[in-house]
């Protein structure tokens, strides 16, 4: 007699192999709810930030979740709230975990000053409103050196085996991490007599002490300068502020931050 397996949720699109998860939600965005999440074990062609490749080794949880009625002008922020819910999500399932975890302004969650985890997010919007696919690719059991990582990559990432015993079954992590997301989400929801959002200053106090890169000189790279300066708060809105050397502080919105944090 076999045993059967337990029935998926009903949110899970659980692919055994595709180019990408954030493709693959977005070309089936019509067909997908708010809450709904794409998995797949084999990852094939992942996209990174800045157009990079995400390499998606065995043992990298790679899963797309998909938000809806988000404020366009919060869209900018999700990064940080899915950044948060890696945070909440690990830290439920591994409550004696050895080490900090912290955020990377705005879309990589650091343990111990390495990378744990990366995030995409890719917004439509019609109107107001907008949906969002939030693509997280968290380093659970990866054996960097059998994967063919370059030295350098494998001295700044960092897996969930390495500093605990027990790593998680998949479908638990992606459970809480759409619970934390669609927390956020809620959060974030234009107030229904308002229509204002009043979910970022919620965020806030979490995301300011969270953050890894305050007070330390960085590069913010942007499409068209790099500044470097002294990373000095996350601003009401979500923006990276940066102290240059002349004392005067630049808020920014989106970016790709160069840190030598050894
Ligand atoms: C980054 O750090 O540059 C972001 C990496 C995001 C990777 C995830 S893995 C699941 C989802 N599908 C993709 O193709 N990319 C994201």
């Amino acid at each position: 007699m076999s045993r059967s397996q337990p029935p998926l949720p009903i949110w899970l699109h659980w692919l055994e192999s595709c180019p990408s998860t954030n493709s693959w939600a977005i070309a089936h965005l019509p067909q997908l709810q708010h809450g709904d999440v794409v998995y797949t074990p084999q990852q094939t062609a992942g996209r990174g930030q800045h157009g990079r490749v995400w390499h998606s080794p065995p043992g990298v949880l790679t899963a797309s979740f998909v938000l809806e009625h988000i404020p366009v002008a919060q869209l900018p922020v999700i990064s940080l709230g899915a950044g948060l819910s890696v945070i909440y999500a690990v830290e439920d399932l591994l409550p004696s975990l050895q080490g900090t975890l912290r955020l990377k302004w705005s879309n990589d969650v650091l343990l111990n000053g390495r990378k744990l985890a990366g995030i995409l997010c890719e917004a439509t919007a019609s109107g107001t409103l907008g949906r969002v696919v939030v693509g997280i690719g968290l380093n659970c059991r990866v054996d960097f050196e059998q994967a063919g990582l370059d030295i350098s990559t494998i001295g700044q990432a960092i897996s969930l085996h390495q500093v605990s015993p027990l790593v998680p079954d998949p479908l638990l992590l992606l459970d809480r991490l759409r619970h934390y997301l669609l927390q956020t989400a809620g959060l974030l929801k234009p107030e229904q007599n308002t229509g204002e959002s009043t979910g970022l200053t919620a965020l806030l106090p979490a995301l300011r002490s969270r953050n890894a890169l305050l007070g330390h000189t960085i590069i913010v790279e942007t499409g068209s300068e790099q500044v470097t300066g002294q990373a000095a708060g996350i601003s009401d809105r979500g923006y990276l502020l940066l102290q240059l050397p002349n004392g005067e502080v630049r808020s920014f919105v989106s970016g790709h931050i160069l840190w030598n944090h050894e």
